[in-house]
């Protein structure tokens, strides 16, 4: 319609213009006529009266004075007629216009001294009226008196606004007729092949069908039609090719890669749709605020990191929330763009959020209501009715979102990720019961009375179970829900299945520890030695004994008890003085709430204390950098550092660990992991810490820096191959599977 418009719009505004301009000569000549024609009758009105006014005033007759003027006392147009003696002064006056006798006529005078007949458009009271004025001569032309004709001019100006009456609606009849003609020969021959020819498209290159393309004519539409007929024809060869391929190597390969993941997409969701739905995107636009510099950054967190090699591996839509200052200025008109960019390899759909949403949902309601709730940190649960409201409204809009992309005649699988989103199940299904939809919960699932402190507990534990099959990271977390499902809904529990059903439908709780990717070849770069050498320069690491940690600034992480831990390593072993060195890197997080802001400055207080209490010479035990860092940021450090220190108070799996050991492949290095972590029950050769004990965990500081060689070295082989064996294409490539079975 908008292109339709901007089409017809110069051809309507030079049709206007014409018009208007006929219209203005045409009134301007008509008005000149008509005033004419008055002219005319007027002085032949007047001349007519000559000889008998004449004979009049020569006798000074009032009478026939009266007698003529008031002829005219009935005429139409004709308002009335004056004389006027020698003076000027009025002797008859046509009776319904005596009126006139009060208006000003400083123009008798010189009539009087010229005797010159005149006429004029003059305004009286309300009307407008043409006045003839004829001087009345004697034999020897002196001037005897005068003789006044006054016409109504208003017929004449209604005749004109008729005139533009009729030129408008002409006009506005023929700015119809231009538009629908317009619009009617544009779907012909332009609309409705295009329709065609895209219906046609969408089936051929499926190979639902085998006919020509729709478009019979040559000219530029046919030209397209064949790049189009070229286009369908490789796509659909594409296809079949890929798949016969899929099923080969499905058979071959042993160990879970990109390709044996993207082959088990196709072997089991075929054509189906795959979407992914978490709050965090993968990909954020933000403008840096010093340099005014727009950069795309990989927001920092566990669902992003796993998450983003499977959509790279097998395509699909990632809908999130495009919480990124520039993210607006990227997408499409459907909020959409391809990642990662320069790449392309899926797509990402952006879901805008008012400032009150986001604070009432993702701030409020996530994360003080259900992060603390899930994690056992001792840090208490905000519950408010506010946040509540907008967590649902939250989730309905990002179940909109998901319904607009939901193919017809064709399911779909939706997979959703996080407490983000524990009603969008039930949003998507009672719209469209025909999607498959998977929930993984990234974080720990507490016990049922932990749970039951949330005053939505029954609503969230409903929609959660809208899903065909619920993740969690260790089994334990599985027990936990389960059992919180037993003891706060009327469900029944199947335990043998490890399913619940209620009102009719089943939902499967299953296991699955996530994973990463093999994180160097992820980035595609092997040779950091440069980086290396950077850092080692920078911070003066050379003959120093190097610990990092890498972690979003969160109270779950233990990053206060790390740092108390060291104190006490350094107090209990002052041989490492001058010689050890920990690297913090943290990323700020959610700092618009109270306890994360507390949390940052009660961490560059203690940093500072603990390095003021040791520093010596150029030596301070602690360097805390303090921002977002890139994978490609972390890999470095990664490598240049002996130990590793993972140690969350409660942590659902933990992917930094899992980094750090791919990150190994010489087989380096110790990793300290905290055995609350979700981690920590695959790599049973970290050395596993309590860290709420610092005296502990200051000796597995200790006992990570003396460890013989071959023991560090025979540890980090058997978590490597963990790792490895283990990585996030065979995660998403068993939920996949399992999610399929369940359906059939
Ligand atoms: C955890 C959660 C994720 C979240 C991440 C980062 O890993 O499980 O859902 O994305 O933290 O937190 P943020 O609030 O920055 O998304």
């Amino acid at each position: 319609m908008k292109r339709i418009i901007l089409f017809v719009l110069p051809i309507l505004i030079v049709i206007s213009i014409v018009f208007a301009i006929f219209g203005i000569f045409q009134v301007r000549f008509e008005r000149e006529k008509l005033i004419d024609d008055l002219k005319r009758k007027a002085s032949q009105v007047a001349e007519s009266m000559d000889l008998s006014v004449k004979n009049i005033l020569l006798k000074g007759d009032t009478k026939g004075a009266n007698y003529i003027v008031n002829k005219f006392e009935t005429r139409e147009r004709l308002q009335g007629c004056v004389i006027y003696d020698k003076k000027g002064q009025i002797i008859a006056i046509t009776k319904r216009f005596t009126d006139w006798k009060e208006k000003e006529k400083p123009y008798i005078k010189d009539i009087l001294d010229s005797k010159i007949t005149r006429g004029k458009i003059e305004k009286f009271k309300e009307y407008s009226v043409y006045s003839y004025i004829l001087p009345i001569l004697d034999d020897d032309g002196k001037i005897l008196g005068l003789v006044e004709v006054i016409y109504d001019t208003s017929y004449a100006f209604s005749r004109l606004t008729d005139l533009w009456k009729r030129i408008s609606i002409t006009l506005i009849t023929l700015v119809l007729l231009i538009f629908i003609i317009t619009l009617f020969v544009q779907r012909q021959i332009f609309i409705l092949p295009v329709e065609r020819l895209t219906k046609w498209f969408q089936h051929f290159q499926k190979g639902e069908i085998n006919e020509k393309h729709p478009i019979k004519e040559s000219g530029e539409l046919g030209k397209l039609a064949s790049e189009v007929e070229q286009v369908a024809l490789s796509l659909r060869i594409a296809r079949k090719t890929i798949s016969e391929k899929a099923q080969t190597r499905m058979q071959k390969e042993e160990l879970w890669t990109e390709l044996k993941l993207r082959d088990l997409v196709h072997a089991k969701l075929g054509e189906n749709a795959f979407f992914v739905v978490s709050n965090r995107e993968p990909y954020m636009h933000v403008i840096d605020e010093t340099t005014g510099i727009t950069k795309c950054i990989s927001p920092a967190g566990g669902v992003t990191t796993a998450i983003d090699p499977i959509l790279r591996a097998c395509g699909g839509m990632w809908i999130a929330h495009g919480s990124g200052n520039a993210d607006r200025k990227f997408v499409n008109s459907k909020n959409k763009l391809g990642v990662p960019p320069e790449d392309d390899r899926y797509i990402l759909k952006r879901v805008w959020l008012s400032k009150k949403e986001e604070e009432g949902y993702y701030y409020g309601f996530a994360n003080e209501g259900l992060w603390p709730l899930s994690h056992n940190t001792h840090t208490r649960p905000i519950f408010r009715e506010s946040d509540w409201q907008m967590y649902k409204k939250a989730n309905q809009k990002f179940a909109e979102a998901v319904l607009e992309e939901l193919p017809q005649n064709k399911s779909s699988f939706v997979f959703v990720q996080d407490y983000h989103f524990t009603l969008l199940a039930k949003m998507i299904k009672e719209k469209r019961p025909d999607t498959t939809i998977g929930l993984f919960w990234h974080i720990p699932w507490p016990n049922p009375e932990v749970f039951s402190v949330c005053p939505y507990h029954k609503d969230i534990l409903e929609g959660m179970l809208y899903c065909d099959l619920i993740g969690f990271q260790v089994q334990n977390q599985c027990n936990n829900f389960l059992d919180t499902v037993n003891r706060l809904l009327e469900a029944r529990i199947d335990s043998e299945k490890f399913s619940v059903v209620q009102t009719g439908k089943e939902t499967f709780v299953k296991p699955f520890p996530i994973s990463i990717n093999g994180y160097i070849n992820r980035t595609g770069y092997s040779d950091i030695k440069k980086e290396i050498s950077n850092i080692r320069k920078e911070f003066e690491l050379d003959d120093k004994i190097v610990a990092v940690s890498v972690d979003r600034i969160d109270y779950t992480k233990g990053i206060v008890e790390r740092i108390q831990a060291i104190d006490r390593f350094l107090e209990k072993n002052p041989q490492y003085k001058k010689k050890f060195v920990f690297i913090q890197l943290g990323a700020p997080s959610r700092t618009h709430i109270k306890r994360y802001h507390d949390l940052v400055s009660e961490i560059d207080e203690i940093v500072e204390k603990l390095n003021w209490k040791y520093i010596d010479e150029d030596w301070k035990p602690i360097i805390y950098l303090k921002r977002h860092f890139s994978h490609e940021e972390i890999a470095p450090f990664y490598a240049l550092s002996d130990i590793c220190i993972v140690s969350s108070l409660h942590d659902g799996m933990n992917l930094v660990a899992k980094e750090y050991v791919a990150s190994k492949r010489d087989l380096s290095g110790s990793l300290i992991l905290s055995s609350f972590t979700g981690a920590a029950r695959e790599l049973t050769d970290a050395i596993h810490i309590n860290p709420y004990s610092i005296e502990e965990f200051a000796d597995a500081i200790k006992l990570a820096i003396e460890m013989p060689a071959e023991e560090k070295k025979k540890r980090m082989e058997n978590m490597l191959k963990t790792v490895s064996e283990n990585n996030v294409y065979k995660w998403a490539g068993n939920i996949i599977t399992e999610i399929t079975a369940l359906k059939k």
